[in-house]
Parts: structure tokens; C-alpha cells; sequence
């Protein structure tokens, strides 16, 4: 039995496996033909947090296979009343075949993982969104092909997002800078032990220069709605727009995992764009997890 509660979970083999079978899946979704691998499959899917994409994807994605998914809200369950965790997985697990959440701390789905019978999904804690980071390297490979060898521009806080950002550069093979103003790095660690590929660089245009990949996110991630005011103004030198992406290469893509926030991290006018991927990107979503689920559920 496998988990995926980060990158590092799988192989950088698996994971191209796994990038190559979500375009196939993708394919097959766009023919129409139906492919059920996951019949009378059930994943339970727990929300700590808000969402839009990872609950739709998931569910739509479990449909499509053949299966059924279950939205289970912490706040309508025992969770939400103090269950502890290790009792709530076991009880899960029993009855279903996989679960799939969205919490705070990270603790929180290792502990699932340790007492679960049945694959574990991490999608979305306060350290890690790896889930975004199979569509999003499905999205560049789409549009790029391999992104070995290439660089990727983080703008931005030192965020779940960009966390597992760094654990691609190492599993996807690419050269990550990370544009990020002072008292908001990554964390510390996880920066030693991906040394070789990942930089801190604190000027956003020095950092977007030659860049293949630039990507960004919300200045102030869910739970952290208090500091919103404060980091508007510590982040004001960092938002993806046209002349920052003007110091980047010429085919440069930009993403973004979404929501986003017009006019704070990124320019409206970029979000529409011509060439902007986010909404490629989005939609990818549902096709790397389809892939994902096949991989540990089939
Ligand atoms: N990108 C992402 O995870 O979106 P949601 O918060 O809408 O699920
Ligand atoms: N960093 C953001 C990502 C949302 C998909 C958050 O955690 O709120």
C-alpha cells in the first residue's frame, strides 16, 4: 500500500509514469471513450479548508473511473468534534478505499497515513499541495515538453505551494529560484536538502531573468486571512505581470494553482493574457489526479 502526502512519496520514475498516464487519461476523457478501473471504489474526501478545483477534480475524477466520492466536511463530522485522528482512520479506512484531505498541519495527515488501511491523499496542508504539482508539470510538459534542465521562477511566500515546489526541482530534475522577501522563506530544511537545485534570490526581476516557468500564488494562504494587510505591503515588490515577465525568456509560461488575487500577485491584465496556462493548468487538475488514483486505488 502507498500514500501520497508529498512528491518524495514516489520515485521521479513513477512520477513521469504517472505525468505520461494523466495525458493518456486525458485523452481518453477527450474521446469520449469510458474507462471504469475504479468500479464500486469508494474515496472519502475530508475538508479542513475551502475549495473549488481539488474538490471538484477529485470527485468528477472518481466518477469518470467508475467509483463514487464521499465530501466529508470537518465541520459535519466527529472530526470537527475533537474524534482523534487515529480513531477517525481506522473507522475511515475501514470502508473505504482510499481518503483524500485537506487539513492544517501536515502531522495531520501522517498520523491518517499511520493508522489508515487504505491509501492516503494529501490535498493541500499548511507544508505541502503536491497533488497542484502533477498538473502542474503535466501543464508545462504539455505545452513545452520536458522541463529537466530548464528554470523555474518561484515569486512569492515561502508557501505549501512553494514547499512543494522544491521537492520538484529535485524530482522533475530542474533549476528552482525562489524571489522571496525577507521573514517569509521556505522552510530551512527542506532548502538544505534540495540545495543542489533551489535558490533563494530576493530581487523579483534579477530572479525572472532567463526564466522558463514563473510561478506565483496568493500572498496570504488560507488560515492566514488575519495578516492579509501586513503582507500586501511586505510583498508589494513581488507580483507577476508584463514587465516582469518581460525579463523572462521569450516563450516563458507563467502559472498559478488558483484562487487568485487580481492586482496583488498577479496583474489582471496578465490573467488574460494571451498565452496564459492557468486555466489549462486547473483543469489539468482532474487528469493527474485520475492518474493518481488509478495508480493507488486500481
Ligand atoms: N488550487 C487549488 O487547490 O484550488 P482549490 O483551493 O480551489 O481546491
Ligand atoms: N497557498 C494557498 C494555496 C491554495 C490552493 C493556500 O494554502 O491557501
Amino acid at each position: 500500500m502507498r500514500h501520497f502526502l508529498t512528491l518524495k512519496d514516489f520515485t521521479p520514475t513513477e512520477l513521469q509514469q504517472l505525468m505520461f498516464r494523466a495525458i493518456e487519461l486525458k485523452q481518453i476523457q477527450k474521446n469520449g471513450e469510458i474507462f471504469e478501473p475504479l468500479k464500486n471504489k469508494t474515496l472519502a474526501m475530508i475538508f479542513e479548508k475551502s475549495s473549488t478545483r481539488t474538490r471538484i477534480s477529485f470527485e468528477i475524477g472518481m466518477t469518470q473511473l467508475g467509483g463514487h466520492a464521499l465530501f466529508l466536511s470537518s465541520k459535519d463530522t466527529q472530526l470537527g468534534r475533537g474524534e482523534p485522528i487515529e480513531d477517525s482512520a481506522k473507522v475511515i479506512s475501514s470502508m473505504a478505499d482510499g481518503i483524500m484531505i485537506r487539513t492544517f498541519g501536515h502531522n495531520i495527515v501522517e498520523s491518517f497515513a499511520k493508522n489508515s488501511s487504505v491509501p492516503i491523499i494529501n490535498a493541500l496542508t499548511d507544508d505541502y499541495h503536491p497533488c497542484q504539482l502533477l498538473a502542474d508539470m503535466q501543464t508545462y510538459q504539455e505545452n513545452r515538453g520536458s522541463i529537466q534542465g530548464k528554470t523555474v521562477v518561484w515569486i512569492g511566500d515561502g508557501n505549501n505551494m512553494c514547499h512543494s515546489y522544491i521537492n520538484a526541482a529535485t524530482q522533475y530534475d530542474f533549476k528552482l529560484r525562489i524571489a522571496v522577501p525577507e521573514g517569509y522563506d521556505p522552510n530551512q530544511q527542506l532548502l538544505k536538502e534540495n540545495a543542489d537545485q533551489v535558490k533563494i534570490v530576493r530581487n523579483s526581476m534579477e530572479a525572472a531573468t532567463n526564466a522558463d516557468l514563473i510561478v506565483t500564488d496568493v500572498w496570504a494562504s488560507m488560515g492566514q486571512e488575519k495578516e492579509q494587510k501586513k503582507r500586501a505591503k511586505d510583498f508589494a515588490n513581488y507580483q507577476i505581470n508584463s514587465r516582469l515577465m518581460q525579463q523572462a525568456n521569450k516563450d516563458a509560461l507563467f502559472m498559478h494553482c488558483l484562487p487568485a488575487h487580481r492586482g496583488e500577485e498577479i496583474s489582471a491584465e496578465l490573467m488574460n493574457s494571451k498565452n496564459t496556462i492557468i486555466w489549462q493548468e486547473a483543469e489539468n487538475r482532474l487528469h493527474a489526479q485520475k492518474a493518481l488514483l488509478e495508480f493507488l486505488l486500481a
